[in-house]
């Protein structure tokens, strides 16, 4: 059987008894099609030979960093040659090395070198995976985009029962067929991301904002270059959030107010095919900014005034914001986006939803709304998880209802709605 997505799969294995199940793995990645090439740890050859691998590929198995003085430099050229990297098993030790960026042998230091979808499928005794520092790798890993793979729960080679076997082959070829299948979604596409807050400064220590962390937008950030994207341009506010690192993808981090983000976000929409508005922009900002910090007012006043606030009351005068997205929705109108432009905006909304999320969709000229309810605390705003329902203005039939899940897995959905 050939596979219609053909890719170079390159398998990292490292030291497991479940090393021997990569045999079957690397058998059927072959006969779907692919190229698989195999780099393994010192250890991993006292489970599996790699003259066991170097027969099932039809490759040589690479093993040091010094295999072939003749060769070009072996960890770049694995690295480079690469679609999808599966670590598999992989054990505590180097799960550590990769949350670490340690790079001490030939499979850490291409992981290190490989800018690609990496897939980690762990394999260990149950209290060694659920040790905190374990853990706290692995979130660290799946924070950073790596795939996570498993374990399963069940008996180990030690005796114990638990969380920490690794998956059976099948899961694992499913999961690399998934990767293969989605790493084309946005081939050749430009992707264009507003994420974050902004800031609306009143004086050089205070300013307006809100909760936004821009997980969501980073998550389709990640996603889209998960996704193939050849370009990622992503406009962030001031977060601390971490943001993907990789050669495709750039971030402008200096957006703070409204209008420098709108300044980026226009000049940069007409060479997007995708552009996904996700920020929490500040509708208003004060009339004024003050260049010294603005001192409390120095009036005499009573115990109960000051308590209950309203004497000697300031007002604060707020001026209205650009609206970003309904100005990208203006240059849609007029054509000055890219030919096919998709506009997608996102709604944060408390009541109401679906009559304010229609009446978004013709006001800002968006193609889709993906509205989520910020009312709830479990969801949206800074939450790890969301749920939406994405509104389409050429087919309201196809709104779409997104269960809760993680921003990670809804922003995949997402783009495979939206890049249809
Ligand atoms: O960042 P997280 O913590 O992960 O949280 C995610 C989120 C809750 C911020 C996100 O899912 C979300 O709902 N983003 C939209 C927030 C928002 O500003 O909603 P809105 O309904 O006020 O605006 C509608 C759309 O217009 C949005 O695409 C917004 O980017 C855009 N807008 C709004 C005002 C403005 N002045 N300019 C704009 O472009």
């Amino acid at each position: 059987m050939t596979n219609q997505v053909q890719k170079t799969i390159l398998l990292g294995i490292t030291g497991g008894i479940a090393a021997y199940k990569m045999c079957d793995l690397a058998r059927q990645l072959v006969r779907a099609g692919h190229k698989v090439k195999v780099v393994m740890t010192q250890h991993a050859t006292e489970f599996v030979g790699p003259a066991t691998f170097r027969s099932l590929t039809g490759n040589p198995v690479a093993l040091d960093l010094f295999d072939d003085p003749a060769a070009p430099i072996n960890h770049i050229s694995l690295a480079e040659e690469a679609d999808i990297f599966l670590i598999a098993p992989a054990t505590a030790n180097v799960i550590a090395k990769l949350a670490q960026g340690r790079a001490d042998d030939l499979l850490t230091t291409t992981a290190l070198a490989y800018q690609g979808q990496l897939l980690v499928a762990p394999a260990m005794n149950t209290q060694m995976y659920l040790d905190a520092a374990t853990q706290e790798n692995l979130a660290l890993l799946a924070a950073r985009g790596v795939q996570l793979v498993g374990p399963a729960t069940g008996q180990l080679a030690c005796g114990d029962s638990g969380p920490g076997r690794m998956v059976e082959a099948s899961d694992l070829y499913s999961a690399v067929e998934e990767c293969a299948h989605t790493s084309n979604l946005l081939a050749g596409k430009r992707v264009l991301i507003s994420a974050g807050p902004t800031r609306e400064y009143l004086d050089p220590v205070r300013y307006l904002t809100n909760r936004s962390s821009g997980k969501m937008g980073i998550a389709l950030a990640r996603e889209a270059l998960r996704a193939g994207a050849e370009v990622v341009d992503l406009v962030l506010g001031p977060t601390a959030e971490p943001v993907p690192v990789h050669k495709r993808f750039t971030c402008v981090d200096v957006a703070e107010s409204a209008r420098d983000m709108r300044n980026f976000m226009t000049g940069m929409a007409p060479f997007a095919d995708i552009i996904i508005c996700t920020a929490a922009v500040a509708d208003y900002r004060p009339a004024e900014r003050f260049v010294t910090k603005i001192k409390k007012q120095q009036s005499p006043q009573t115990q109960e005034a000051a308590e209950s606030g309203r004497q000697d009351m300031q007002t604060l005068e707020l001026v209205q914001n650009p609206d970003i997205l309904a100005e990208l929705g203006r240059m849609k109108a007029a054509k000055t986006l890219k030919s096919g432009a998709v506009l997608v905006g996102f709604a944060a909304e408390t009541d109401n939803l679906e009559a304010n999320v229609r009446a978004k969709l013709e006001s800002k000229g968006a193609d889709y709304i993906v509205a989520n309810d910020v009312s709830r605390t479990d969801i949206g705003f800074e939450s790890g998880e969301n749920e939406v329902r994405i509104f389409s203005k050429a087919s309201p039939e196809k709104d779409t209802l997104l269960p809760k899940a993680s921003k990670t897995q809804l922003a995949r959905q997402i783009l495979h709605i939206v890049s249809k």
